[in-house]
């Protein structure tokens, strides 16, 4: 059992990635920022603000959860209060241990192996498992850029099997007879989400610095475009569609949080690029926090005109924005916020799938993975291997799977990290007390205990599947460390000598 708690000394990670070995410092507090807004604006708010909106049934009439309606606006406030406690937290550790891995890497610093484990396997969840929905939500919004101009892909290249078998939508859930079927299976396959990932990782394999240079010219364009969905919306609101506010009361606006918490992912990406930052310990709180109170601001903005222009029921689309500016007269508008979701997806699709391979990474480099993992383009200085890997993986799952269902189990995955760093940032202060802090959170145990419950409050907004998949998601996770993180530990493996 204490081999399971062994941690690992924070001193031994910060050498570590120093050296030849270390990846390159190019970035500074504004690229930060960028890469958070790069990273958090996306999904959530052009796609899973529909289904938080709307609520889900499915064909059986079954109903999945109840929507937020207009007090959707009421989910983004709270989770902006949630994800900041969580950001705080993420903020003392990413400053004091800047290396690649995020939560990861801090919780083998705070908790020890077995719980640094199991959040490097949640952060699958929230990196390569999110970034499917994120890769299927693009494709919901290019196709109605290219319906824009008249082109149209046949239906059965463009929707994913399991999208087709849970719409409500009569037109959608008819593909599984009317698309091509080969030996009685239908073929269903959303094809622009797979080219999207692959055409994202071949950008990430040549390198990080042509890549920062692209996704600030993206956060630029997805400011205007959200800029100016608010501002032709704002004019055309009628004030009618706020009337009722709360039709689910306090459960759609709990259980419309719990899926639109997807838009809010990210801000702590950006804790993965620590061994490629300039100066960390000042960079990194602000980029976390200044990038969180930024994205909870545009949310609420854009939260408002979407549910007063349109009734909140017909927000229930692959592509909500552009519906709602459609179905209130501004056809010309909807296209271009189609064209900047499709911008701004590429950018959250760009920052995730650089995170993952950097979480490989370091778990390879301490054993947790095959060596192979950690290995370092000698040109690119990327990790080039990880970064296929996960490009391939994410590609395939994002041509037959449904966005919804990913939505859940990303979050779940990703609000259980949270939990966990917040109550790390509060046990390594018990254990360290004397290390020196770049950033502190105020009020502990306040902050660190309120941000762990109010995760888990969160996760119980989710439906049972979520929960069901989770669990699943878990026992494989520990599966894979008993038969081979455990053995090939580098920590272990040193402190034997060590003994
Ligand atoms: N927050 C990111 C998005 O909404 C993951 O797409």
């Amino acid at each position: 059992m204490s081999q399971l708690l062994q941690r690992k000394p924070i001193a031994a990670l910060v050498p570590e990635t120093e050296g030849h070995s270390g990846l390159k410092r190019v970035m500074g507090a504004g690229d930060l920022v960028m890469l958070a807004i790069g990273a958090v604006i996306g999904a959530g708010i052009f796609s899973s603000i529909g289904t938080a909106a709307a609520g889900e049934t499915l064909p059986t009439g079954e109903i999945v959860r109840y929507g937020a309606g207009p007090a959707l606006v009421l989910s983004f406030i709270l989770l902006g209060l949630v994800c900041g406690l969580a950001a705080l937290c993420y903020a003392e550790l990413a400053a004091m241990i800047p290396q690649a891995g995020s939560a990861y890497a801090y919780s083998y610093a705070t908790l020890g192996e077995l719980v640094a484990w199991i959040i490097g396997w949640d952060l699958i969840l929230e990196y390569a498992v999110g970034n499917i929905a994120v890769a299927i939500a693009w494709s919901g919004y290019f196709n109605s850029l290219l319906t824009g101009v008249g082109v149209h892909l046949p239906d059965f290249l463009t929707h994913g099997y399991r999208t087709a078998l849970l719409s409500s939508d009569p037109a959608v859930h008819a593909l599984l007879q009317t698309s091509p079927h080969v030996a009685g299976i239908p073929i269903l396959l959303n094809v622009p989400a797979f080219a999207i990932v692959i055409l994202v990782t071949w950008l990430l394999y040549i390198g990080v610095q042509e890549s920062v240079r692209v996704n600030n010219i993206m956060v630029v364009v997805k400011l205007i475009v959200l800029g100016v969905f608010v501002a032709v919306g704002a004019v055309h609101i009628d004030t009618a569609n706020f009337v009722p506010f709360a039709p689910n009361g306090w459960r759609g606006i709990h259980q419309g949080a719990a899926i639109v918490f997807f838009a809010y992912i990210g801000f702590d990406a950006i804790s993965t690029a620590a061994e490629e930052t300039k100066n960390p310990q000042r960079n990194m709180p602000i980029g976390i926090l200044a990038g969180l109170a930024i994205c909870t601001l545009i949310y609420v903005v854009v939260g408002l005109v979407a549910t007063g222009l349109v009734p909140y029921q017909q927000l229930k689309a692959a592509d909500p924005l552009a519906q709602a500016l459609q179905l209130a007269g501004l056809a010309t508008a909807g296209w271009f916020v189609s064209l900047g979701a499709v911008v701004s997806l590429t950018a959250v699709l760009l920052v995730f799938q650089y995170g993952q391979p950097r979480i490989f990474f370091s778990m390879a480099r301490d054993g947790l993975l095959p060596a192979w993992a950690s290995r370092i383009h000698p040109k690119y200085r990327t990790p080039h291997i990880t970064t296929v890997v996960t490009g391939i993986a994410v590609a395939v799952a994002a041509l037959v799977l449904d966005e919804n269902e990913i939505y859940d189990l990303t979050n779940i995955g990703t609000l259980s990290a949270f939990a966990i760093v917040c109550v790390g940032v509060y046990v390594l202060r018990r254990t360290e007390p004397d290390r020196v802090r770049p950033f502190r959170v105020p009020f502990l145990p306040f902050v660190s205990l309120a941000g762990a419950a109010a995760c888990v409050y969160i996760m119980f907004g989710l439906p049972t599947h979520a929960w069901e998949r989770f669990g699943i998601w878990l026992v494989i996770g520990l599966a894979i460390y008993i038969g081979y993180g455990y053995r090939h530990s580098r920590l272990r493996a040193e402190n034997r000598t060590a003994g």
